[in-house]
């Protein structure tokens, strides 16, 4: 897979992307993750990649030329799959979704900044737009490192333990069960006694209660109506 980040600010999105999980996948070659300053697109002699909103308010918009650039440049060498667009407004980021994106081979992400970005790109070409949350983040970068993580250990050979990915929390419509490592008892604090029993079925049978009960206190709305009784 391939994921190139276009934007203004690469030096944010830079560090998140070079350490453990995400940095060895890239050196195993299964994921190659570019980042593209949108300044190196601009035409004019001030690199510019922003400008005042037509009909005036505060607050400046990514223009369109620079992106547009930018995503014919790329989209000369090989064919994407998705063109995302960062941003508060676009469909709520989640596990399936990250699931479905893993699938992928080539994918663009455009990181929001400013006021947001000529509405142009949004409606022709930009694929995708995708919030993380119900917040609002200086830019889209943190939204982009966010969302490449995500994808990036669910490709197989990426984490090292290929079932680790499969048992965490949502994958299977559930919170993960709480996990737990030695010493057995810390100041009088004991491990629950079933997981030391070396019993399969019953660590299986115990973990699948617990991640119910994590889900009913934590997030009911993800169990149905017969889950909850
Ligand atoms: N840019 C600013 N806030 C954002 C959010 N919540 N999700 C995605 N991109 C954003």
């Amino acid at each position: 897979m391939r994921i190139d980040i276009l934007t203004v600010l690469p030096e944010l999105i830079e560090s998140p992307l070079n350490h453990s999980i995400i940095k060895r996948a890239q050196e195993k070659g299964i994921v190659e993750v570019l980042v593209h300053p949108l300044r190196d697109f601009a035409s004019d002699k001030y690199k510019s990649v922003d400008d005042y909103a037509f009909g005036g308010g505060a607050g400046m918009v990514m223009s369109i030329e620079p992106v547009y650039k930018a995503i014919t440049s790329l989209s000369k060498k090989r064919t994407y799959d998705e063109i995302i667009y960062t941003t508060p407004d676009g469909e709520s980021f989640s596990q399936p979704m990250a699931n479905e994106l893993s699938l992928k081979t080539n994918i663009i992400i455009l990181c929001g900044h400013y006021k947001g970005v000529d509405q142009r790109i949004r409606d022709h070409l930009v694929t995708r737009e995708i919030s993380i949350g119900d917040y609002v983040l200086s830019g889209g970068e943190m939204a982009a490192a966010i969302i490449t993580d995500t994808i990036v250990r669910l490709i197989p050979g990426v984490i090292s333990d290929e079932t680790s990915a499969l048992t965490d929390s949502f994958q299977d419509g559930l919170l993960a069960p709480p996990v737990y490592t030695r010493p057995a008892i810390f100041k009088g604090w004991k491990v629950p006694e079933v997981l030391l029993s070396g019993n399969p079925q019953k660590i299986d049978q115990w973990r699948f209660e617990q991640s119910i009960k994590q889900t009913k206190k934590r997030r009911p709305g993800m169990l149905s109506a017969e889950d909850l009784e």
